[in-house]
């Protein structure tokens, strides 16, 4: 029996429709209780086909997208039409299919500094949530190098205890992003990470085994305080588990 919280898919498509189906049934879950639902996203390409289900006719009818909010866990700092977008790539597999109301659409503010972007991103969270910040459920990846979101390794966001959204610049992109801190991800009711692929294997054993790294790998540091974790796997990713 594998832990709890761990479920393990055939392969990556049928872990997203797997995660299609539990985004439905946790949507309604907090529809029936509160009257809506708040998601953040992930970007790369991992959840693209998770959003495409989202988007299709068999999934699309069975959301009540007035009461679904979205926000994005990360952005890449660049236009909301560059194809690195975040925001991009969702509009492209799920806005542009779905009925929902702009104003239900919170997307990472891109224009201006990415210091100033990440503070107006978190003044709307807060305008938004009020006191209690919480959101429903946050979408993550996993990055072969341990990070999650824009927590990239050895960067300052990963050490950040008060900011609930920072700048960041990926060295190794050459670019600046805007992701959500450990706090505001810790905050979550529930953490879904979604991984797939046999590149992914060695780093989801050390996340969700715990393995003892100096300094732990950013997405080690996600641990939510009230909430859950949910892995969410294809085989290959859960290879060596
Ligand atoms: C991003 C993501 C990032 C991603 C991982 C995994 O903006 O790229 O937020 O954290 O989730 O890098 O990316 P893949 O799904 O493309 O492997």
């Amino acid at each position: 029996m594998k832990n709890p919280g761990i479920t393990i898919w055939k392969d990556a498509e049928a872990l997203s429709i797997a995660a299609a189906h539990f985004f439905v049934a946790e949507c309604h879950r907090c529809i029936a209780k509160k009257g809506k639902f708040v998601v953040a996203l992930s970007g790369g390409n991992t959840p693209k086909r998770l959003y495409q289900l989202l988007g299709s006719p068999d999934f699309n009818c069975n959301i009540p997208w007035d009461n679904v909010f979205l926000f994005w866990s990360d952005e890449r700092f660049v236009l909301h039409t560059d194809a690195d977008s975040n925001y991009r790539m969702v509009k492209e597999n799920l806005l542009n299919y779905i009925s929902i109301p702009e104003k239900n659409i919170f997307a990472t503010p891109v224009n201006g500094t990415a210091k100033d972007c990440a503070k107006e991103y978190e003044q709307t969270i807060h305008t938004f949530f009020g006191k209690k910040i919480v959101f429903d459920s946050v979408l993550l990846g996993l990055g072969n190098d341990g990070h999650t979101a824009s927590l990239f390794p050895g960067t300052t966001i990963v050490k950040e205890k008060k900011k609930l959204v920072k700048e960041v610049w990926a060295e190794e992109k050459k670019t600046w992003r805007i992701s959500f801190t450990l706090p505001l991800i810790n905050r979550a009711a529930q953490i879904i990470f979604l991984v797939a692929g046999k590149e992914k294997a060695a780093v989801v054993a050390s996340v969700i085994n715990h393995k003892k790294i100096n300094p732990a790998f950013p997405s080690q540091l996600v641990k939510p305080e009230k909430g859950t974790i949910c892995w969410m796997l294809d085989e290959e990713a859960a290879a060596n588990i």
